[in-house]
């Protein structure tokens, strides 16, 4: 059976994610990701997490806690546009994964925003190892996602083809606004023959 976004995003970060990898949960909303995240990178390695919303940060605080991966986890009550500010130029990051839209039963009026969503990509471009993935889902059925995923795909396709590969995913035959999952993978350097 073919795979929903969801679990192929989560194929796509499994299959380059190795223990002491820096990562970066940009829309940690209830957790999932960021603790499927927080396993994959083990006890060396590092998740940072962003979510505007207080309760986000709460949720996925006591996740982590009961699972005994708090210290695996720094999660930031800030924007994701933050993230450029605190990476120093030595800082790889080996993936990414953002959900956009909204918290699901919560506000609905709290949404991802593609000028700070794009702030955010572009960021995480300038400091992807080789090989690294950024996995973006785009939920877009709700008031503002149309614009959001209009600028987010108009970003994406234009990444350089030298240096990325960008791919999308999607269930066109589905109604109600199926996600797009785009995934960015930048290329390994080539060696001198
Ligand atoms: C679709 S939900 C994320 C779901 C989450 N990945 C999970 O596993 O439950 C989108 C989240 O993005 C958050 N958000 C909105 N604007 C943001 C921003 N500028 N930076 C970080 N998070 C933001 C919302 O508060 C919301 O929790």
């Amino acid at each position: 059976m073919l795979k929903t976004a969801l679990n192929n995003s989560h194929e796509l970060l499994t299959e380059i994610i190795e223990p002491g990898d820096l990562v970066v949960d940009g829309t940690v909303g209830n957790g999932f990701d960021t603790l499927f995240l927080a396993k994959l990178v083990g006890k060396s390695g590092k998740v940072i997490g962003f979510d505007v919303q207080e309760q986000a940060i709460n949720t996925t605080t006591e996740k982590l806690l009961a699972e005994k991966l708090l210290s695996r986890v720094d999660l930031h009550h800030k924007g994701h546009e933050a993230l450029e500010t605190m990476l120093t130029a030595q800082d790889k990051v080996k993936a990414a994964i953002f959900n956009l839209g909204y918290l699901p039963k919560s506000d609905k009026s709290i949404i991802t925003k593609s000028d700070t969503t794009l702030t955010a990509l572009k960021a995480l471009l300038s400091h992807l190892t080789p090989k690294g993935r950024i996995i973006i889902v785009i939920y877009y059925g709700h008031e503002g996602g149309l614009s959001e995923k209009d600028a987010v795909l108009n970003y994406v396709k234009n990444i350089p083809q030298a240096d990325f590969n960008v791919l999308s995913y999607q269930f066109i035959n589905q109604k109600n606004n199926p996600p797009i999952l785009i995934a960015i993978e930048k290329k390994a350097k080539k060696h001198a023959p």
